[in-house]
């Protein structure tokens, strides 16, 4: 396979079921990898298409490993937003760790537009909604992502925006919450309102508003999910595992038209 190094983390990762296919993608301190997840083997099986991001903490300088490795993987452990890519499974093995998430079908936002140009208004006045979205629900949790950028940003096949790579982001210690943008800025702008489909949330954004003033109480209480270490399988640490009934939470946004799959 593809990004593997040694038979033993080629059998690891099958026995569990996932099989890497190509490269899609490669960051700083990370590769980005096609992969498939086969599931249900008992009942016939099943199989879905995810990306796994590899973190070879070998190739990567002490601080990056120390303290943004650490906070990427706990804040992926606790967040879940339809506009913020679903993180379905986390493993760490020897010097590795793997992500693996939702595919975007449609590469990353930069990509997308030094292939086809400029975006329309109209395309744009929806993927604006959804990135402000996600980020209030982030911003809500007390989250920063510092990092946010056209690589960043990844597009599924039905045209919707996900918020990518939490390699920055970390939870901010002395909130100073007057100064943030409120989501309400940008939903009832007048460049928002030439769609007035856009104005409203839809019942999964609604349900993560709400999940977010949750979320951040877990946090602050020290209740919240940790992506402590729970040592479950003699080969690997698992950090998140997703169930093959955990709904991808994969948005068909009546209220945010798909412009370019029409
Ligand atoms: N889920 C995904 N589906 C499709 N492509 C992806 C996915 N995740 C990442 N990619 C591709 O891989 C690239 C690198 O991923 P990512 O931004 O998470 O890592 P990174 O930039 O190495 O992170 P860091 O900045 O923490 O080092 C993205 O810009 C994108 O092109
Ligand atoms: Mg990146």
């Amino acid at each position: 396979m593809p990004g593997l190094t040694s038979i033993s983390e080629e059998l690891t990762l099958s026995n569990r079921g996932y099989k890497l296919m190509k490269q899609l993608g490669e960051g700083s301190y990370a590769k980005v990898f096609l992969a498939e997840y086969s599931f249900n083997k008992a009942d016939s099986g099943s199989t879905k298409i995810l990306a796994c991001k590899i973190i070879d903490t070998s190739k990567a300088p002490r601080d990056f490993v120390k303290k943004f490795l650490p906070r990427e993987l706990d804040i992926l452990v606790k967040i879940n937003h339809p506009h913020i890519v679903h993180v379905h499974s986390i493993f760490q093995r020897k010097v590795k760790y793997y992500i693996f998430m939702r595919f975007a079908e449609n590469g990353d936002l930069l990509e997308f537009i030094l292939k086809r140009g400029a975006i329309s208004e109209a395309q744009a006045r929806v993927w604006l909604r959804q990135l402000a979205l996600g980020i209030q629900y982030l911003h809500d949790m007390d989250i920063a992502h510092r990092d946010l950028k056209c690589e960043n940003v990844l597009i599924t096949n039905n045209y919707n925006v996900k918020i990518a790579d939490f390699g920055f982001a970390r939870f901010v210690t002395e909130p100073d919450v007057t100064k943030r943008y409120r989501i309400e800025q940008v939903l009832s702008s007048e460049w928002m309102a030439m769609d007035p489909r856009l104005a409203q949330l839809n019942a999964a954004e609604q349900a993560a508003m709400v999940e977010a003033q949750q979320g951040k109480r877990r946090h602050l209480e020290g209740t919240a999910k940790t992506a402590a270490r729970k040592a479950t399988d003699e080969e690997m640490t698992i950090l998140k595992e997703g169930k093959e009934d955990d709904k991808d939470k994969q948005m068909h946004n009546l209220s945010t038209p798909s412009l370019f799959a029409q």
